[in-house]
């Protein structure tokens, strides 16, 4: 390993030095209409000085008329420095795949700007087998460059190696905030074909290694090299309240029956959590649970993983990006040699691929927005028409996941709405994708039932005592005077359920009031 070598340079190859540019001068070979892929993933490992340049060029050429708009493709969400910059200049013209950034969503919702949400481990392929066009260039974050040209990843893989493979010429950010302790961290599979030549991808348990631990680009793509002392985004994770507990603490007694059930090994199955406060919380509660010698095989290793390394009940985790909190980054950043033996940071391709999901029998437990009462989920649109963030990785794990958990508070919006509708106003998981449903008035195990049994266990286990004598009462009527009995519904009014609260005045979107 070259760590020693880094700190005094971390770009050791000689010739690579020669492209150290300004991230100005970097950001003037990114051309309107380019395509360009992004490095960033969950707020890390995203390219932070080139993407202001940018921003700034493109609002100079706005300014005097010419219009400058670029295509963002990332691995998941970025930061301020990428999306909000960008966004906040006018300069993307289409953005993929997942994306949290206020500014960003704000001009999705305006219709200023195109989005395109799509499952997070369809996004390399898509490229690879040229469905959305070139990749013009790919504007990638690395903490270092080694002697014989390599590239050390940063703290997050994402679809880097599916950019640089692709892309006609290439950025890097050399960051030398990202600690020079990452290297041996990832492992990066260059194994994988398009059809028909596709095999099996070799990986049969979550800590297991199949690829490299570096990055490889070949050197006359190098177009600029531009370095960079920046932090990642690292927001703070919430305490958990006491929904969020209440969630956790249903999860882990269905967790402990399916184990007494025998459906599952005491050490459970690998553990997959989404994005989210609530997802964090879960971690918290299974820190305090009875399971021992746990794995997981995720995207994202958020501050309650960490914690489960430390106490030891966890031994083996598998994602494609951190998403820490401020003081877990600290420490992580400080130690990160410790985790590299229980740590594996793979390509979103692998993180998320369904056929390793099924392999492992991977416990899914994603955050939603609203469920409705047969087990269809939306997980991106408020209100049916106004996207939060995106799907993310929620399919891949959901569709091939051992089992498919969904959660939210049984309420949103300070009460004033139901989290459990008659008919989702959006769907990302349809009733065949989500086994469980979990709000904090409990859980509904919907293994095995029909649409009318799932819909009164829903109703009876999930929903809010303010909203449940509506949803029962929807139920029964549907159940009387539906036009078929499978999956009884009253159209005009179950789609009428969030006209309601468009009306009264509640709805308006944060970044509105
Ligand atoms: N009706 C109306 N608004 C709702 C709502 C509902 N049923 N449910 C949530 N909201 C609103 C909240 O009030 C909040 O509004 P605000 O931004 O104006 O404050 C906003 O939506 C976000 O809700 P919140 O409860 O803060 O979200 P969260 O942090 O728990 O995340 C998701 C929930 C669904 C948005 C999040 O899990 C997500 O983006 N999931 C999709 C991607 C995913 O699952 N990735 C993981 C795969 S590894």
């Amino acid at each position: 390993m070259a760590t020693s070598s880094l700190s005094t340079t971390r770009v050791l190859n000689s010739n690579l030095a020669k492209k150290i540019m300004s991230a100005d001068e970097a950001a003037a070979l990114i051309r309107s209409g380019d395509q360009v892929g992004m490095s960033g993933f969950t707020g890390s490992g995203y390219p932070k000085a080139v993407p202001i340049e940018l921003a700034r060029h493109i609002a100079d050429a706005n300014f005097r008329g010419k219009k400058f708009q670029v295509s963002v493709f990332t691995g998941a969400s970025t930061g301020p420095e990428l999306d909000g910059a960008l966004a906040m200049a006018g300069g993307i013209h289409l953005r993929l795949p997942y994306q949290s950034d206020p500014e960003t969503r704000k001009r999705i919702n305006a219709g200023e700007m195109e989005y395109m949400d799509i499952h997070l481990s369809h996004v390399a392929q898509f490229v690879e087998y040229g469905f959305l066009g070139k990749m013009d260039v790919a504007l990638i974050e690395v903490a270092a460059v080694l002697e014989d040209g390599r590239l050390i990843p940063s703290s997050s893989l994402g679809n880097n190696k599916t950019w640089i493979d692709q892309a006609e010429r290439v950025i890097l950010e050399v960051n030398s905030w990202q600690p020079a302790a990452l290297e041996g961290m990832h492992d990066i599979y260059y194994g994988l074909q398009a059809p028909p030549n596709r095999g099996p991808i070799p990986l049969t348990h979550t800590g297991e290694r199949i690829g490299s631990p570096y990055l490889e680009v070949p050197p006359d793509k190098v177009a600029a090299i531009v370095l960079t002392d920046s932090p990642d985004r690292n927001s703070a994770f919430k305490a958990p309240d006491q929904a969020s507990k209440s969630i956790a603490g249903h999860i882990l007694e269905f967790l402990n029956w399916e184990v007494q059930k025998g459906r599952m090994p005491k050490n459970l199955l690998p553990l997959q959590s989404g994005v989210g406060n609530i997802a964090n919380a879960v971690l918290f509660g299974l820190e305090e649970g009875p399971f021992e010698n746990l794995t997981s095989y995720t995207e994202v290793i958020q501050d309650g993983m960490i914690r489960l390394l430390k106490s030891g009940k966890l031994v083996s985790a598998s994602a494609t990006a951190f998403s820490l909190g401020p003081e877990m980054l600290t420490e992580v950043n400080a130690n990160m040699a410790s985790y590299r033996d229980r740590i594996v940071l793979r390509p979103q391709e692998i993180s998320n691929h369904p056929e390793i999901i099924r392999r492992l029998g991977v416990i899914a437990m994603n955050g939603m927005i609203e469920a409705d009462i047969y087990g269809n989920v939306n997980s991106t649109h408020v209100m049916g028409s106004r996207i939060q963030n995106g799907i993310g990785g929620s399919g891949d794990f959901a569709r091939n996941g051992y089992l498919s958990i969904f959660m939210a508070p049984s309420i949103a919006q300070k009460g004033t709405i139901s989290t459990i509708v008659p008919m989702v106003s959006h769907v990302d998981h349809t009733e065949h994708d989500v086994q469980v449903v979990v709000t904090e008035q409990g859980l509904a195990d919907l293994r095995g039932l029909s649409p009318r049994q799932r819909a009164h266990l829903i109703i009876e286990k999930c929903s809010n005592p303010d909203y449940k004598p509506q949803l029962l009462d929807y139920l029964n009527r549907a159940e009387r005077l539906s036009y078929g009995k499978h999956t009884p519904h009253l159209m005009t009014e179950s789609l009428g359920w969030h006209n309601r609260y468009l009306r009264s005045g509640n709805m308006k979107p944060r970044e509105e009031n």
